[in-house]
């Protein structure tokens, strides 16, 4: 069974072909970071022109290097949301238009769910159920994902996304877009200890909040550049990345240490941009192991946007028996699956 999985939710445009919703056979990503680059961050109106100049060219890679055409295919996964809606009508215009023409079935897959199946194109991929945090530039979720298609929402973030976070930081030490690797890279040098910066623990929730760290941040150099009537050091970048990186990992690794206490699960996925984070993932696997727990973490590749795992989510929908109607909408925002009682659910 081979879907091809189509992504153009934020600022990459891909397009994957998958074998019985595990196997990647082909999965080429586009990416917009030059595009974006000199503004600091995404510009909406040129991210959906970059999609519609590159979706056909970007499905014709993944059809060529999987060695296939359409007609053998057996389904089109499309993301229908959340994200930048320009950019997601580019992705699902397209996937219909080729569904109509060429009578594909086509399913309608939420990105964050695709963020969760990422794990299931690795091996050995997650029973359920488990844990699943993740962090990107959008989002920041911890769901208890009971089954395929059972997903509870036990927290998110009340303001800033983590990625969002690293993306402001960087841009605060007048560094590039996007932020994460930059800061992770300055990190590595760093002290993590040399500025005292806040967590955000939300006692009793499983929410995030990461607005405090950036501001505190942005206190932080102020406080340097009125004191030190210059430029900003390479000794001060460092540590204040080390520092900064340090309060988002705490926070994040509690948290799931919480959940997997609270729900008595010892299974956790790791997904999303920022679980490419090196601190994230070690101090995450620290964890898991003084736990006892299993930890999955798609390689950094499949924890980006990408279309593989978008494919991998169609896989299931598909099995269920699910198609879209040539009436599908992009949302820009759309949950994923349901919140705890008392509690809204959120997605973007
Ligand atoms: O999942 P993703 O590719 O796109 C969204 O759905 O948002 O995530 C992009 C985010 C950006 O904010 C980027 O700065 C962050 O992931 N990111 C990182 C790292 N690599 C990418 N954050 C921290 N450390 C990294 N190594
Ligand atoms: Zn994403």
């Amino acid at each position: 069974m081979l879907i091809l999985g189509i992504d153009t939710s934020c600022d990459d445009t891909s397009a994957a072909v998958v074998r019985n919703g595990r196997e990647i056979v082909s999965n080429i990503v586009s990416s917009q970071t030059e595009i974006h680059q000199k503004y600091g961050g995404i510009v909406p109106e040129l991210a959906s022109r970059r999609h519609s100049e590159m979706i056909w060219p970007v499905v014709q890679e993944a059809l060529s290097s999987a060695g296939i055409g359409l007609s053998d295919l057996t389904a089109i996964a499309v993301c229908h949301g959340p994200g930048l809606i320009g950019s997601l009508l580019i992705g699902c215009g397209f996937a219909k238009a080729v569904s109509f023409a060429r009578s594909i079935p086509l399913v309608a897959v939420n990105h964050l769910e695709g963020h969760v199946f990422a794990a299931f194109l690795e091996d050995p991929a997650p029973e359920f159920p488990f844990l699943a945090l993740i962090v990107s530039g959008g989002h920041t979720s911890l769901y208890l994902v009971e089954s395929f298609g059972s997903y509870l929402e036990l927290g998110r973030t009340r303001d800033d996304a983590a990625g969002e976070a690293f993306d402001k930081v960087s841009k605060l030490l007048g560094m590039s877009y996007p932020g994460g690797p930059i800061i992770d890279r300055l990190a590595r040098e760093g002290n993590p200890k040399a500025f005292d910066l806040p967590r955000a623990y939300l006692p009793e929730s499983f929410d995030f909040s990461f607005s405090g760290i950036k501001t505190a941040v942005r206190n932080q150099i102020q406080k340097t550049v009125n004191k030190d009537k210059e430029p900003l050091s390479e000794a001060f970048r460092r540590d204040i990345a080390a520092s900064f990186q340090a309060a988002v990992v705490d926070v994040l690794v509690r948290k799931v240490q919480w959940a997997m206490d609270q729900k008595g699960i010892r299974r956790i996925v790791l997904s999303g941009g920022v679980a490419a984070n090196s601190e994230l993932r070690a101090r995450m696997q620290q964890m898991a192991s003084e736990h006892d727990a299993e930890l999955y973490m798609p390689s950094i590749r499949l924890c980006a946007d990408n279309a593989a795992m978008i494919a991998a989510a169609g896989y299931h929908h598909y099995l269920a028996g699910e198609r879209a109607a040539i009436s599908l909408n992009a949302k820009a925002y759309l949950p994923l699956g349901r919140a705890e009682a008392g509690k809204e659910t959120t997605a973007c």
